[in-house]
């Protein structure tokens, strides 16, 4: 996994929670060793352990956590990729281009990354579904990345988002809806 998105997860925990939970976690997850930086892509089981410790501590189960911390990245997604965005997106339109633009540039950055994919059909202006393809099982994080996009985007009052599949697997349909005003 990008150490952007762990380094990210370190943050979250430490401004949601506080520094000693990130520690405990880190412990618990047998990297207390391990010190976590942008550049370096690191072993997926530590993200794993990292969210599996903390849905035990939390009592939320890992999928919630999965969805919070997704609405947690947007922001800093988009600062990190703000040169491919057109000034005339929106929620819809940043996911629908976001496999030819945010997903593959990642791809190309380095050759370990794999961002998931995510084949998007557009069923109107205000309608799109979302098929989310990735072995890591992280369709919790792709929901809570919509609902930030919405927010991000000024739009969360318009945007519904639906998984239509449980979020747990390898290929999960999210349904993302804008009604008009
Ligand atoms: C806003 C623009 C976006 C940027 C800059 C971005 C960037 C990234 C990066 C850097 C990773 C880590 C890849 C790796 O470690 O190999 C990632 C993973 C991921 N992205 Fe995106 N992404 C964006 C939009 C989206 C959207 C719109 C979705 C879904 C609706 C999405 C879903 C995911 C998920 C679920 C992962 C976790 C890895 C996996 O499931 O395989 N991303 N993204």
């Amino acid at each position: 996994m990008h150490g952007s998105i762990i380094t990210l997860l370190k943050r979250y925990v430490q401004t949601q929670y506080d520094h000693s939970t990130w520690v405990k976690l880190m412990e618990l997850s047998g990297l207390d060793t391990v010190v976590f930086d942008h550049k370096t892509v690191y072993p997926d089981e530590h993200m794993y352990a990292l969210v599996g410790h903390a849905a035990e501590m939390t009592g939320i189960p890992a999928g919630e956590l999965h969805e919070k911390f997704g609405e947690y990245l947007v922001p800093d997604l988009m600062y990190m990729y703000q040169k491919m965005v057109k000034p005339e997106w929106k929620t819809l339109d940043m996911i629908e281009h976001t496999e030819q633009t945010m997903h593959k540039q990642v791809r190309l950055e380095h050759t370990q990354n794999m961002p998931p994919v995510l084949n998007v059909t557009r069923l109107g202006a205000n309608e799109l579904v979302i098929d989310y393809v990735s072995p890591r099982r992280m369709g919790g994080l792709a929901v809570g990345i919509v609902r930030g996009l919405a927010t991000y985007f000024d739009e969360s009052d318009l945007i519904d988002v639906q998984p239509t599949t449980s979020e747990d697997g390898e290929r999960v349909r999210i349904h993302v809806r804008r009604s008009s005003l």
